[in-house]
This record gives structure tokens, C-alpha cells and sequence, in this order.
């Protein structure tokens, strides 16, 4: 099963979230993965942070799309490190473990193509979304995922738009779910499972994968 730490490894309430320190706890905790979210800032680059304005995870106060990387990389995004940038993040983590790259914003698949590819990280990369529409163009070159909290239309999306995993959220995953997945072939990865008691009734339900702000929470269990 492989546990990817969910922003990093944060912990609740999280503290520095999306950050390269964040990244490197989550490793160091055992993690297997890492899971990100990406935006366009100002100038167009893709930067990491979950939110569309930068309030909560960083001392700064603004829209993400209204600062250039250079405005944004001043404001303290957790223990004095900035919003990473993609590119940097791809650099530093692209082989050392799998990366879930989440679109929060619409558009922007081209550019994350062509970051993974011109790095050939494709087969360290899951790139995925809520908005399905934003995942076509991706595969086959690179692997995504239907992020949801609904079950309606997953399974057969998934399989229309050629999906490598399906990632539901936790309350939605039922044995039978598990059982479909795996008939059609797709990775189940599921999010944000915190607690040691349903991180072991997942494994033993036999899901792929799953998000944790606790990765190290995991350790004694996979
Ligand atoms: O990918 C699972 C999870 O990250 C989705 O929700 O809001 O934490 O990005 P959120
Ligand atoms: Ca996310």
C-alpha cells in the first residue's frame, strides 16, 4: 500500500503545508508518496499551494493568480520557506518516490505535461483532479486520476478517459468499490485518512494507496 503524505506531512491543524520541508517529513516518515496541489500564479508559472489565494498557508495576504513568483516567494509558507515552485519540487522528489499532482486550477495541464515530461518523470507522476474535464490531453503519457466525493459516473469516466487510478474519498469506498476498481484494472488511492484504525481497515480492505497528513502514523502498518 503506498502512503502518500497528503501536502507533505503537515499534521492537523496543519503547519506548513505544500512545502519542501513538508515533503522531506513525509519522506522521512516512510512515506512512499507525495501528495500536492498546483496553481498558476501571476506571471504563469505553476506553483504549489493548495489554495487560490495564499491567506491561510503563508504570512502574506492575495490571490495567487494576481502575484508574479517573485512577489509570492517573499511570504513565509511554514518554518521561513517559500511557495515551491513545480519545477522545483519535480526536481527534487521526481525520483526519489511517487508524486499525486492535483490541478486546482483549469487550464493548466498543458504546462504540468510538459514539466513531468521534459523530465521524463511520467512514471513517477498520478496527475489529478476534481474537475475530470481537465485531465484529457494528459494520458496515455501520463497516468491520472478521478479525484471525487461522489461515486455517480466514477467507473465508467475513469475508463473513458483512459484513468490509471480512481481517488475517492474515504467515506464513499465500500468493499464493493474496491471490487470494481480492481476488476477494471484501476489503482484506488483514498483521501484523508488520518487515524490508525482506518488506516489498518484500509490496508486490510485492500486499497492501493492513501493520503495521510500523518504519514508517520503508517509506519508500524504497511
Ligand atoms: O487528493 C486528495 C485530497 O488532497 C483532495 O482534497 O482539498 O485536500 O486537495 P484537498
Ligand atoms: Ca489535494
Amino acid at each position: 500500500m503506498t502512503i502518500f503524505g497528503h501536502r507533505g506531512a503537515p499534521g492537523y491543524p496543519r503547519h506548513g503545508e505544500n512545502t519542501i520541508a513538508s515533503f522531506n517529513k513525509a519522506l522521512q516518515a516512510g512515506a512512499g508518496g507525495l501528495e500536492f496541489d498546483v496553481r498558476r500564479c501571476g506571471d504563469g508559472r505553476i506553483v504549489v499551494i493548495h489554495d487560490d489565494t495564499i491567506d491561510r498557508t503563508t504570512n502574506g495576504k492575495g490571490r495567487v493568480a494576481d502575484l508574479s513568483y517573485d512577489q509570492l516567494k517573499v511570504f513565509d509558507a511554514g518554518f521561513g520557506e517559500p511557495v515551491p515552485l513545480l519545477s522545483d519540487v519535480l526536481d527534487r522528489f521526481g525520483a526519489r518516490c511517487l508524486l499525486n499532482i492535483e490541478l486546482k486550477d483549469a487550464g493548466i495541464a498543458p504546462d504540468v505535461k510538459k514539466l513531468v515530461l521534459e523530465r521524463r518523470l511520467a512514471e513517477h507522476v498520478i496527475v489529478s483532479a476534481f474537475e475530470w474535464a481537465e485531465l484529457p490531453g494528459l494520458a496515455p503519457e501520463i497516468p491520472i486520476a478521478l479525484l471525487t466525493s461522489r461515486l455517480e459516473n466514477l467507473l465508467i469516466a475513469a475508463r473513458e478517459l483512459g484513468a490509471a487510478a480512481i481517488h475517492p474519498r474515504k467515506d464513499i469506498v465500500t468493499p464493493s468499490l474496491i471490487a470494481a476498481a480492481r476488476e477494471a484494472q484501476f489503482r484506488i488511492h483514498v483521501w484523508t485518512v488520518n487515524e490508525p484504525a482506518e488506516m489498518s481497515r484500509f490496508r486490510q480492505l485492500g486499497v492501493d494507496g492513501l493520503f495521510t497528513d500523518f504519514p508517520e502514523r503508517c509506519l508500524t502498518d504497511v
